[in-house]
């Protein structure tokens, strides 16, 4: 079906358009399911495991605990309406606020730890000196690439030297310890290379936390990624701390359109494979994606903006809040084009972007987290939403502006992202400063 098509006809036939509730969770809001739901023939919207809800499912679970909180203040406040109700309504709604009480802490007991990523940078895996300045660099994850950023000749080397850095390179172990993200990019499975890109990062002593894998074009891409897994990971004489986390690349337009399908596979497979792997997210590759469509990139990116927001609907359209990695910006000296683009992704709900150069790392980082600003914001609008219920009042003006029931679920996003990124930072810090103090120590040792 044309999803495209498929959104004109709902228009068309004139449902109401919720756009503060669309934007109440940035990362797998319910109307993200339904918006994907519409757009794709396949099975109806989500896919609801319960057994592998991700722990940034913790968002979703405040969110849950925060309406049933809501729908007591509400009891509470209209308790002389409520009287007008039979006895047996009111069983009834006991008996739904206890089913998603119980849902929320349900949710709440099989969480995991979650790795934001919210700058995904791409380290040419045959160059042993860029390899080496990852030690210092504060990016949430670096990419010890095999790919576009390798030169065919160079394969073999990049290969050798990634596998090589995972087993000797202290930052790595660092990283690894400190719940941070080390991750390498294999080539696409068409190319001929990914088999033996697998066979030798998936036997290294050390294994990367994540495997991002490029143009994956469908769910049989998928199946046969996931026999690989299979394949080298049961073989590992070691068994996995923890599941190596999965994100692929949708790079093309048949990509873009069975994306609902490819993900769906994947997550079925991950809750096959018995802890061996996970989904964490996608990324969108853009440039291939431009290349695919014979569209030309332009620095505002107005060619991909149906791409970018379909994928965007799809990705967070899944129950688990899986994370979606917005596009390049290739012309890594211009800072202010790159601050735009960066805002404007985690604006509309893109959970971190791709870059090439450490130039580019801080801005990026800075437009993924929640400015001092909007931090404020939404503290100081729960406090006033607090009041306002207390006195019965849902919907209410704050600086200026209506806030009811989804404002309030944004600013919990924000407050939680917050959290997240304040406690990744102070990680990061230390992990700098022991850094530093080894470098002292042992000069002559490699980073
Ligand atoms: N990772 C780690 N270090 C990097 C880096 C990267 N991606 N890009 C640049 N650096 C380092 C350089 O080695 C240099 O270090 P030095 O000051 O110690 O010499 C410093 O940062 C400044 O680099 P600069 O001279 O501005 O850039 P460059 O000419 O060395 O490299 C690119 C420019 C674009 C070739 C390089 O950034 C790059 O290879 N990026 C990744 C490309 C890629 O993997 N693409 C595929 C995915 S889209
Ligand atoms: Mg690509």
């Amino acid at each position: 079906m044309n999803s495209g098509k498929s959104l004109l006809t709902v228009f068309s036939r004139g449902f109401i358009w919720p756009s503060s509730s669309w934007c109440r969770l940035p990362s797998g809001p319910s109307s993200f399911r339904a918006l994907a739901s519409i757009s794709s023939s396949t099975e109806a919207g989500a896919q609801r495991d319960e057994q592998q809800l991700t722990p940034e499912e913790r968002n979703q679970r405040a969110h849950e605990q925060l309406r049933v909180q809501y729908e007591a203040a509400q009891e509470a406040g209209g308790k002389q309406s409520h009287a007008e109700g039979s006895v047996e309504e009111k069983d009834a709604d006991d008996e739904k606020k206890k089913k998603k009480k119980d849902k929320a802490q349900q949710q709440a007991s099989v969480s995991v730890a979650s790795i934001p990523r919210r700058a995904v940078m791409y380290v040419p895996g045959d160059d042993e000196k860029k390899l080496a300045k990852i030690a210092h660099l504060r990016v949430d994850c670096p990419v010890l690439e095999c790919e576009d950023g390798v030169a065919f000749l160079r394969k073999e080397t990049a290969r050798n030297l990634i596998v090589q850095t995972l087993n000797r390179a202290p930052w790595v172990r660092q990283r690894l310890s400190q719940g941070r993200d080390v991750a390498v990019r294999v080539n696409a499975l068409a190319s001929g290379l990914a088999e033996a890109d697998l066979a030798a990062v998936l036997s290294a002593e050390q294994l990367p936390s994540t495997l991002l894998i490029p143009k994956v074009e469908d769910k049989d891409d998928v199946e046969h990624i996931a026999h690989l897994l299979q394949q080298q990971l049961a073989a590992r004489a070691t068994p996995l701390v923890s599941p190596l986390r999965l994100i692929m690349y949708t790079e093309s337009a048949r990509a873009l359109l069975s994306l609902q399908k490819t993900l769906k596979t994947a997550l079925k497979l991950a809750d096959k494979s018995e802890g061996l792997f996970r989904v964490d997210g996608m990324v969108l590759g853009s440039d291939d994606l431009c290349a695919d469509m014979g569209a030309r990139r332009s620095k505002e990116a107005d060619e991909l903006v149906f791409a970018r927001q379909h994928f965007l609907a799809v990705v967070k359209s899944f129950q688990r809040q899986l994370q979606a990695i917005d596009l390049v910006y290739i012309d890594y000296k211009d800072a202010a084009g790159l601050q735009r683009q960066a805002e404007e992704g985690a604006r509309w709900g893109f959970t971190g972007k791709q870059v090439i150069h450490p130039g580019q790392i801080d801005a990026v980082q800075a437009a993924f987290a929640p400015s001092q600003d909007q931090v404020q914001w939404a503290q100081q609008l729960t406090a006033a939403f607090q009041q306002h219920q207390q006195q019965g009042k849902g919907a209410f003006v704050f600086r200026d502006s209506m806030i009811d029931m989804p404002l309030l679920l944004q600013a919990r996003n924000i407050l939680q992202q917050h959290e997240v990124f304040s406690k990744q930072q102070e990680q990061a810090a230390t992990s700098a400063q022991q850094s530093a103090s080894n470098t002292t120590k042992s000069p002559s040792k490699p980073g």
